[in-house]
């Protein structure tokens, strides 16, 4: 069975990753020409552990074009493009709506399956736009970058959704070797599981922070009190760990298109309006911390480690690093920062110094801020810092120093 894959982002290249270690013959389709040519000279286009080997080692080579229409020629086609927020936050589906169409000329009647994160009812609105011409399903995506790799390999589970029979069948059969649980169920509902298991992870993490400010002013210890939550099975250890907000390019998306969605048909998701807004009150933390030790933050020195939205990936995408530096340099301070993987950020953030080395960002520092939670930083010390800096004013949101 042949697999096309439309989008060479993060979503598209796990796919692939996925299908090719299963020895299926894939062949991905992006339409920016620079990703493809990465990808064809062996390379990948962002940083992701484990993902080129697992291409190199697949036993049909992947083949990577600019031709969508090539890739929707497959016995099965996913559609793994963006879908970004749109101004009222809901998702643009522009992007999907584009590749469909090309996949109903190229290729009517395809099985089209949306792995993109799309909105529950895309599938259905998907298929009317083309005159059913192609037989939609929904397969939503889990991979967490950084491991998208292992999750690619191993996922927790397989959601299809499908409104017939036969198109359900024809996913059950593309999954039936894996050893994931595998939900079925219809193309709505699957996009809904998708949907509220990043808005829950999103909940858990917000729930964490809101209790870690009152730990704070209590005196608690915040890493405690998630590890003796954790230890409940029906709570679980797992993102409960406190920090600066989550980013990244999914839970702050999807969160607002789902509430989009939710507020559209009268039925506001009232948790998520105060998951969003303890996100951004956290995500605001540091700076006000920097503020309430140096005062005027004009002509001060702030070192920040740390660029990523997390530990694993090059990607700055809603990072609260860049959040934190915009307020920085509107307040007049001078910005130098170090990221084992970030080495340059767009031409917006080119007031940023980015040097090679933890302690290279330190000197003449005023203050240091712990945005990342990179594996190195944890290995330093307060006292260590303290010697390399001009100030003594460190910021830790993500408890990185406290051991
Ligand atoms: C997330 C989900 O975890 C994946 O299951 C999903 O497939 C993906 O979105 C997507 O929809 O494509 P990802 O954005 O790669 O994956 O990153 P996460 O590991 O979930 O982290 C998201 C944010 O939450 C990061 O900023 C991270 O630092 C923060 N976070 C996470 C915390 O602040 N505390 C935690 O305990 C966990």
């Amino acid at each position: 069975m042949t697999i096309g894959i439309l989008g060479a982002g993060y979503v598209g290249l796990a796919t692939v990753a996925g299908f090719a270690a299963r020895g299926f013959s894939v062949v991905c389709a992006d339409v920016d020409e620079k990703k493809v040519t990465v990808l064809q000279s062996g390379e990948l286009p962002f940083f992701e552990e484990g993902m080129l080997e697992v291409f190199a080692a697949s036993s049909i080579p992947v083949q990577f074009t600019t031709d969508l229409a090539l890739a929707c020629r497959s016995d099965v086609v996913f559609c793994c493009v963006g879908t970004p927020s749109a101004a009222n936050g809901s998702a643009d589906l522009s992007f999907v709506e584009s590749v469909a169409r090309t996949c109903a000329d190229a290729a009517p009647n395809a099985v089209f399956v949306l792995k993109s994160t799309v909105p529950p009812g895309t599938s259905r609105s998907i298929s009317a736009l083309v005159d059913g011409q192609l037989r939609v399903a929904a397969n939503p995506e889990f991979l967490r970058e950084g491991h998208a790799t292992a999750d690619a390999l191993h996922p927790s589970r397989v959601v299809i959704g499908a409104d017939d029979a036969l198109t359900l069948t024809v996913l059950e059969d593309l999954y039936r070797d894996t050893d994931a649980p595998i939900v079925s169920t219809n193309t709505i509902t699957a996009e809904m599981i998708k949907y509220a298991s990043n808005s829950f992870l999103a909940t858990k993490i917000s729930f964490i922070n809101d209790i870690a400010n009152l730990c704070d002013i209590i005196g608690a210890d915040v890493r405690s009190v998630a590890k003796g939550m954790g230890l409940d099975d029906r709570i679980g250890s797992k993102f409960l760990q406190p920090g600066p907000g989550y980013g990244g390019s999914c839970f702050p998306k999807d969160v607002r298109a789902l509430m989009h969605l939710s507020e559209s048909v009268g039925v506001p998701l009232r948790i998520l309006e105060a998951v969003t807004a303890v996100n951004a009150d956290r995500q605001s933390l540091p700076y006000r911390q920097l503020v309430k030790s140096l005062g005027d933050l004009h002509g001060k020195q702030i070192a920040i480690w740390g660029l990523a939205f997390k530990a694993g990936t090059d990607d700055v995408r809603d990072a609260p690093a860049l959040k934190l530096i915009d307020q920085c340099i509107e307040a007049g301070a001078k910005i130098i920062a170090y990221d084992p993987k970030v080495r340059s950020l767009s031409s917006e953030c080119n007031d940023v110094e980015i040097v090679s080395g933890a302690i290279d960002a330190l000197k003449n520092a005023d203050a240091l801020v712990i945005m990342t939670e990179w594996p190195e930083f944890f290995r330093f010390d307060r006292a260590e810092i303290l010697k390399a800096m001009n100030g003594n004013c460190i910021i830790d949101p993500r408890y990185v120093l406290v051991s």
